[in-house]
């Protein structure tokens, strides 16, 4: 058993399964949703915020500061942490998903990617040796192999190269790797193809990780191949070792994986869709702008007790977007960080009690979206 993961309890009727991470910034009960934080900033809330609404760990990505501000800089000024006064747990992406999604200029090669900075034009070749140097700098707590993510439509032949690139590259990563206070996890790449995904992870496994994620999903695939994907690594994939899966999701993405056996996430859903006036509720979602809610002065949750739901109506909250306040940005990511860590803290606790199964169930019966 290695000791940064401690498998807590194994729910009797399902797959789910509570654990502990732990890390120099402190300890991460899992299932956890991270908030991304891009830039080194989660948008529009301050660290004591994101502690407020029950933040135990957030993801910052390579790419961005790579490119801005530069990680030497941030080693300069006494690393991620510190540079944006967050004490808690870190993990950075290592740059492999963002330079395909936000370049468009790119050749990937056995070497590494060659881009164009969506910032200012400028070239760069960004290799494995270079993601671990620049995370090793930035100085996250978990840190992630540079990959490549093919794109949803990518047929099998394309995805078998690719996917034995990727792996040679997890190995290039672990050799780069220095730095004994951080975790490397290994990204688990095959597309839609069950068999690749499980070659992926089976080679990973051979090069041995901290943790396994998996990559290449929410890419625009179905819901029934994404959890067709979940299913066929599930069962292969190390007990004693977190579970990742990269960029989701909505709520049902989180039972959905939490119910097969998976341990953390991160998704920009909850920030991006609170400055866009979409709110999460335990009846489903809410749209801030709608005149209904003009004279509403009931919270947005009646079920949430976050800051915000104790403070201010959806009247209030409705006048603050319509006047694109930067307070509503605040209050309405407030609001939506608070309920996706709380939607966490309530699987953990069903899965404590043997329950989650029924929590399940549950949830999809009070979901009931009033726009879908
Ligand atoms: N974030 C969401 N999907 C991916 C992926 O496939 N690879 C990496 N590195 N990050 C991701
Ligand atoms: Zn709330």
């Amino acid at each position: 058993m290695p000791d940064h993961f401690r498998l807590l309890h194994q729910d009797t009727g399902c797959r789910a399964r509570t654990g502990r991470i732990t890390t120099p910034h402190g300890e991460i009960q899992t299932p956890i949703f991270m908030p991304v934080g891009t830039s080194a900033s989660v948008k529009a809330m301050r660290p004591e915020n994101l502690k407020d609404a029950g933040a135990q760990i957030i993801l910052s990505n390579t790419y961005h500061l790579y490119l801005r501000p530069g990680h030497r800089l941030v080693e300069q000024m006494g690393g991620l942490h510190k540079f944006m006064a967050w004490d808690r747990p870190i993990l950075t992406d290592s740059g492999g998903f963002q330079v395909y999604s936000l370049t468009e200029l790119r050749k990937i090669s056995e070497e590494g990617v060659k881009f164009r900075s969506h910032i200012d034009g400028s070239m760069h070749l960004l290799t494995p040796e270079l993601s671990i140097k620049i995370q090793e700098s930035l100085g996250a707590d978990i840190i992630m192999c540079f990959d490549e993510c093919p794109p949803a439509e990518a047929d099998r032949e394309y995805v078998e190269r690719s996917l034995a690139m990727t792996t040679r590259w997890a190995q290039r990563c672990k050799d780069a790797h220095s730095r004994s206070d951080q975790l490397l996890f290994g990204i688990v790449q095959g597309g839609r193809f069950a068999e690749l995904r499980q070659r992926s992870l089976q080679e990973l496994q051979e090069i041995g990780f901290d943790g396994y994620a998996l990559g290449g999903l929410s890419v625009g695939e179905t819901k029934p191949v994404m959890h067709e994907v979940m299913d066929a690594c599930s069962d292969l994939l190390p007990p004693d070792h977190p579970r990742y899966i990269m960029g989701i999701g909505t709520p049902e993405d989180l039972v959905e994986a939490v119910w097969r056996g998976y341990d953390m996430f991160d998704c920009v859903m909850p920030t991006r869709n609170a400055r866009n006036g979409m709110l999460f509720t335990s009846q489903g979602r809410l749209n801030i702008k709608r005149k209904q809610y003009e004279d509403d002065q009931g919270p947005i949750d009646p079920t949430c007790d976050c800051y915000v739901c104790r403070t201010y109506s959806r009247s209030y909250l409705r006048h603050l977007f319509r006047s694109g306040e930067i307070l509503s940005s605040m209050l309405n990511t407030h609001h939506n960080i608070a309920w996706y860590l709380n939607l966490m803290a309530r699987m953990r606790e069903a899965i404590t009690q043997d329950r989650f199964e029924a929590f399940r169930k549950e949830f999809y019966h009070q979901q009931q979206s009033e726009t879908e």
